[in-house]
């Protein structure tokens, strides 16, 4: 006889990564594929995070700082912030596991929009506490007003992610601020930052200043984005001492290894790799949003590197086709919305062949 599971875990549904490269390459035998599905920095990591990786490799026999003492200091002095109110994980994925594990119960309740990142979902069910989704609003945005009406007494843990993966939306400091106000004060609203370096409006709030006033918030923020680090793994926390220090009582001890403390750290002095990612992503944009408005194809307009698009068609078909062209995006059928997808902004190259395939599909070529 099988021994018994926790049967919470039976409500989750594994996650479904972006198709990898090596995979359509080995399965279609296509050498030339681009991937436009994961929001990965299309110019690749910083060449100073490279390098001190390679420099670092020498020491690898030994364990990592389990504080991560360099790279919070720096992180501190670039956030205005103490080291204190700071937690590293191996990405946001792991500290919003650790998030779940210090906070929920099986009977509390969590908050967030739908669609948004699926791992909020993922660790409610974890816990074996309640999902609670909120329909994005007309707009692709948070509904903020009927997010508040679904918290409850049962409510630990609200998320708000600003910008929203997938839809690109973004609330503004005017939107956090009411909804902060009226919170219970018991909730713990959490802010995931992810996308945070991408959103160029003047009205996006930064949310380590809701920290900063001491509301009861968590931000997460990573270096697999603008930073080019998605397969170091480094994210971050900034929240109150007192939150911090649960972070480090569940964590594991050397939870965010050497080279990608290394390489977070070179990352974040590196301003100019940060800058020419940031220019490309706005040129990437607005080509996406011409080619998007030629094709007649609606799109939620974007605070992020990637878009929300209506492909006007069936999105898995389409997504399959271009698969066989050798481009990969990320179709909508996973957040609810199977005429969607969302793409990734790419180097300008990447972005006019995904163009290209999608209105040679259009044309039936
Ligand atoms: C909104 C959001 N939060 C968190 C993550 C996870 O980030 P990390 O790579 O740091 O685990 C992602 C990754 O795509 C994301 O889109």
């Amino acid at each position: 006889m099988a021994t018994e599971i926790r049967k919470c875990i039976l409500n989750i549904d594994p996650y479904v990564p972006g198709k990898p490269i090596e995979d359509v390459q080995r399965e279609l035998g296509i050498d030339d594929v681009i991937k436009l599905a994961s929001n990965e920095n299309p110019l690749g990591p910083s060449p100073l995070a490279v390098q001190a990786v390679q420099e670092a490799a020498a020491k690898l026999n030994l364990y990592p700082d389990s504080n991560c003492y360099y790279l919070k200091q720096e992180l501190s002095a670039h956030l205005g912030v103490s080291p204190d109110n700071l937690i590293i994980g191996n990405g946001i994925d792991e500290l919003l596991t650790i998030l779940g594990e210090i906070y929920l119960n099986p009977c509390d309740e969590v908050v967030f929009a739908d669609p948004s990142f699926p791992a909020y979902a993922t660790v409610t069910r974890l816990m074996g506490a309640k999902p609670v989704a909120v329909p994005v609003d007309g707009h692709f945005s948070h509904d903020l007003e009927a997010m508040a009406k679904a918290v409850t007494d049962q409510t630990k843990l609200v998320f708000l992610c600003n910008p929203n993966n997938p839809t690109g939306s973004m609330l503004t400091r005017e939107q956090i601020d009411a909804f902060l106000e009226q919170a219970p004060p018991k909730v713990l609203v959490v802010l995931d930052e992810a996308y945070a370096e991408y959103a160029a409006s003047k009205d996006y709030p930064d949310g380590i200043d809701y920290v900063r006033e001491g509301r009861n918030v968590i931000v997460f923020r990573t270096f697999s984005k603008v930073y080019g680090l998605a397969g170091a793994r480094v994210g971050y926390g900034a929240a109150d001492p007192k939150i911090i220090s649960l972070f480090n009582r569940v964590r594991e001890p050397f939870n965010v290894n050497c080279l990608a403390q290394i390489a977070a750290s070179a990352a974040l002095r590196d301003r100019g790799h940060v800058e020419a990612t940031l220019k490309n992503n706005e040129r990437g944009k607005l080509f996406y949003y011409q080619k998007f408005e030629e094709l007649g194809l609606p799109y939620v307009p974007t605070e992020t590197n990637f878009i929300f698009v209506d492909l006007q068609g069936d999105g898995k078909k389409i997504f399959n086709a271009l698969l066989r062209k050798g481009v990969i995006i990320r179709p909508g059928d996973i957040y609810g919305y199977p005429r969607c997808a969302r793409v990734t902004i790419g180097k300008p190259e990447e972005n006019a062949r995904f163009i290209d395939e999608l209105r040679r599909l259009s044309l039936g070529a």
